[in-house]
C-alpha cells in the first residue's frame, strides 16, 4: 500500500485499486488503523461513510472514462450490502463490530486537539491517514467497498499524548480478531 504522506502522488496511492478493477475484481476490502473520536482503542469499526479532509482528490485531472464518469456518485461508496454482511458475520462469530464515519487526513503528523474537536463537530467517529483516496477511486470505477478501521488510540485531546508505538502495540492486540473477521466475511461475500 502506498500512502500520500510518504510523498507518493495520488495516482500511485490509488493505482492498486485500478489494477484490481482492471483484473476484474468486483469488490474491495480496505482496512486501516485510526484514532477514535468516541470509540476507544481495540474497537473494530465498519466504515459507513467518509469525510475527505486530505485536501486532495485522486480523480483530479483528465477523467479515465474506461473506469467511470467525471462526476461519480459517492452516496453508497461504502456498500451497505457488504456492511450488513460484515455485521451479520461479526455477530455470528462473536466479534464486536461498531460502525461509524471515517475522516481522512493527509498526515503524517497526528492531529491537534483543536482539529479533533472540529472533526467531532463535523460528524467523524475515527480519523486516519489512508483509505479515502482508494475508496474514491473504487467508487469511481463501480467497485463495491467494505471498509473496517481498527481503532488504535483515542484521538488527540482525548488522551495526554499520541505515539506510533502505541498504535503498533494496539494493532498487535487486535490483529487476530481483525484477521478472523476479514476471513469470515470473505467467505460470505
Ligand atoms: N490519527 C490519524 N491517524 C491515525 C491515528 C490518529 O490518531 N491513529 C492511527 N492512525
Amino acid at each position: 500500500r502506498f500512502h500520500f504522506y510518504e510523498g507518493n502522488p495520488m495516482e500511485l496511492v490509488t493505482f492498486p485499486v485500478r489494477v484490481m478493477k482492471a483484473l476484474g475484481c468486483k469488490g474491495l476490502i480496505v482496512t486501516n488503523a485510526a484514532g477514535g473520536i468516541g470509540f476507544g482503542p481495540g474497537t473494530l469499526m465498519a466504515i459507513s461513510d467518509h469525510i475527505n479532509m486530505t485536501g486532495q482528490n485522486p480523480l483530479i485531472g483528465a477523467n479515465l472514462d474506461d473506469f467511470g464518469p467525471r462526476f461519480p456518485d459517492m452516496s453508497d461508496a461504502y456498500t451497505a450490502e457488504y456492511r450488513a454482511i460484515a455485521h451479520k458475520v461479526a455477530e455470528k462469530i462473536g466479534i464486536k463490530l461498531d460502525e461509524g464515519v471515517y475522516l481522512g487526513v493527509s498526515g503524517p503528523c497526528y492531529e491537534t486537539p483543536a482539529e479533533i474537536r472540529a472533526f467531532q463537530t463535523l460528524g467523524a467517529d475515527a480519523v486516519g491517514m489512508s483509505t479515502v483516496p482508494e475508496v474514491i477511486v473504487a467508487a469511481h470505477s463501480g467497485l463495491k467497498v467494505l471498509g473496517i478501521s481498527a481503532i488504535t488510540n483515542h484521538a488527540a485531546g482525548f488522551q495526554s499524548s499520541l505515539n506510533h508505538e502505541e498504535v503498533v502495540a494496539v494493532t498487535q492486540q487486535i490483529k487476530e480478531d481483525f484477521k478472523t473477521l476479514i476471513k469470515s466475511v470473505l467467505a460470505e461475500l
